[in-house]
Formats: C-alpha cells, sequence, structure tokens
C-alpha cells in the first residue's frame, strides 16, 4: 500500500501514515510560475494499491486540481488501484439545480474525479448521502458519528439524560436522529431555517421541546457560523439551559471564528481536522477539534485488505 499527501491536509495525512505504519510516498506537488499545478511522484508505484489524501477545502479549486492531476499522474505509472481519500469533499452543496440554468457542480466533480482516474472514493460525512450515487466508482462515506458522541460523553458525563440533539435545518434531521439515539434516544429538536441568499442563515422557529436542556446542535458543516450562532439565540430564547455544536467540516470561511467567539450563546463549537485549517482558530478555547485519523486509516486498512467498512459504523 502507498499512501500520498496533496497540500490540502498534511498533518492529518501524517496521522494516518502514522496510524498503518507506512510513510507518506514522497511526492512534490507545487506550482508552476504561472499558478499551474506541478506534481511529480518521486516513487515507484506500478501495482500498488494507492491512497491520495486530500481535503477539496479551500482553496477548493486548487486543492481539487491538485487532487486530479495526481490521480493522472498514479494512473500513468500504472498505480493498480487508486482511491481518492476526501476527508471533506468539497462542492458537495450543489447537489441539485437550485434555478433555471444553474449547474449540479457535485455531479461535475465526481465526474472530473472518476475520469481522472479514480477507481474508489473515501469520504466522511457527506453533505447529503445521496451525492455518493454521482460517482460511478465504489464510494465509502465514513461518520465522524462515533468520534462526536464519545466527547459528547465525558464533556455531559452526569447529564446525558438532560441532551437534547438539534438539526440546524430540516436535510439534516437523519443525522441528529442518528446521534440521538447513540445517546440513549435523548430529545430530538430541529430548527426552521431559511436561507433568502447563499452565505446568510434565518433562523425562524424551534420545532421541539427544549426548556432546561443542554442543546447539542449537530451539523455536516459550518461555513459563515450563521447557523449555528443564530440556532444558540433561538435555543436560548427557548429557554434551554446551553447551546453547543459538533460539526463535522470546520469550513469556517471569512468572519466565521470571530463570530463564534464572539456568540454569547454558542458555549462550545467541536470540529473535526478533515479541513486543515486548524491555524486560523489559534487561541480560541471555544472551538475544539477531535481527529478523524484513525476512523480513516482504519477504513484505509479495510479497504487494502478487502474487508467489510461498513462494520465500522456499528
Ligand atoms: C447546510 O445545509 C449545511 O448543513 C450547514 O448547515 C451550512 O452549510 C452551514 O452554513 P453557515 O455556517 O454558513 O450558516
Amino acid at each position: 500500500m502507498k499512501i500520498l499527501a496533496g497540500s490540502a491536509n498534511p498533518k492529518l495525512a501524517a496521522s494516518i501514515a502514522k496510524r498503518l505504519d507506512t510513510p507518506v510516498a514522497d511526492c512534490l506537488v507545487k506550482r508552476f510560475a504561472d499558478s499551474e499545478v506541478r506534481v511529480e511522484i518521486k516513487e515507484n508505484v506500478r501495482g500498488e494499491d494507492v491512497f491520495v489524501i486530500q481535503s477539496t477545502s479551500e482553496p477548493a479549486n486548487d486543492h481539487l486540481m491538485e487532487l486530479l492531476i495526481m490521480i493522472d499522474a498514479l494512473s500513468r505509472a500504472s498505480a493498480s488501484r487508486i482511491t481518492a481519500v476526501i476527508p471533506y469533499f468539497g462542492y458537495a452543496r450543489q447537489d441539485r439545480k437550485v434555478g433555471p440554468r444553474t449547474p449540479i457542480s457535485a455531479k461535475l466533480v465526481a465526474n472530473l474525479i472518476t475520469t481522472a482516474g479514480a477507481d474508489r472514493v473515501l469520504t466522511v460525512d457527506l453533505h447529503a448521502g445521496q451525492v455518493q450515487g454521482f460517482f460511478d466508482i465504489p464510494t465509502d462515506n465514513l461518520y465522524a458519528v462515533k468520534e462526536m458522541e464519545a466527547h459528547i460523553r465525558e464533556t455531559y458525563r452526569g447529564d446525558i439524560g438532560k441532551l437534547c440533539v438539534v438539526s440546524p435545518d430540516v436535510g439534516g434531521v437523519v443525522r441528529a436522529r442518528a446521534l440521538s439515539k447513540r445517546l440513549d434516544n435523548a430529545d430530538l429538536a430541529i430548527v426552521d431555517k431559511r436561507r433568502p441568499e447563499p452565505g446568510k442563515a434565518e433562523v425562524m422557529n424551534i420545532i421541539g421541546e427544549v426548556e432546561g436542556k443542554h442543546c447539542v446542535l449537530f451539523d455536516d458543516i459550518v461555513d459563515s457560523g450563521g447557523t449555528l450562532v443564530q440556532a444558540a439565540d433561538a435555543l436560548k430564547a427557548q429557554g434551554a439551559a446551553s447551546a453547543a455544536a459538533y460539526v463535522s467540516h470546520a469550513v469556517l470561511s471569512g468572519e466565521a471564528v470571530e463570530r463564534i467567539a464572539k456568540s454569547d450563546n454558542l458555549t462550545r463549537l467541536v470540529v473535526t481536522d478533515s479541513i486543515g485549517n486548524e491555524a486560523n482558530r489559534d487561541g480560541v478555547d471555544k472551538i475544539e477539534t477531535i481527529s478523524i485519523d484513525r476512523l480513516l486509516a482504519e477504513a484505509i486498512r479495510r479497504i487494502a485488505n478487502e474487508e467489510s467498512v461498513s462494520s465500522l459504523f456499528d
């Protein structure tokens, strides 16, 4: 097996490789003077089972091009199987036509990855499960819910019975219900959210009983942070004892970190390291990062050994 890493998340790639007791293969990923991506794999990969670790996070287009070009290089170097390990799959929110003459970018990106030469995809907490169907190659979508559950159990020791899992929008109810089941069937509430325009969220109502509860917002992406901050305000206004958030992908664009740090009602945000931008929130104690290195390493090990990956979800 060979592990390769693009420039999006070298720290996570190194932790995964360490867990697999395999070095990250020597691969040059740089730019030509005109900014085009330059890739050169420095070791033999002929006949190897190769895993390329690269999130398509900001700068999304550069990271996506790196991934595509690395896959192309591997395929031309006769790797026997290429798995694109994409801890954060960007463009996933553009998964349907939202109006006339708009694209389905998630499908286009899936096509690009397949055309580049990937044989499989391994990702974590896709924005919508059905995005798996955009790929015509096997796609494993892992869930970071076990890691989140462990952190919640540790944080709310003794108060598990007072938890309420909150989905920040109607689309996230299945995800929230899965967490609530793991937390001894904790109560469930839903935020009725509207998006007047991209990047702007408006919380309208809370559906469910949250009075006196420790509310845990559970989402796949925190981008501007608007959804979480407004949802925490609305939950507190409805009498919640506290509001924290657990989110898989810390996109945290623009003023998000500042917005979250300043929020009076959102007391904690726990994210994973699927996106390598921890430096952006250095010194912000309210935001904690937990690693998904073990989850990804175990899935890679199982894929390499042709073992079941779905049993990881139990
Ligand atoms: C939307 O459907 C996602 O699940 C997130 O709720 C959304 O991307 C969060 O965006 P923001 O942090 O900008 O409100």
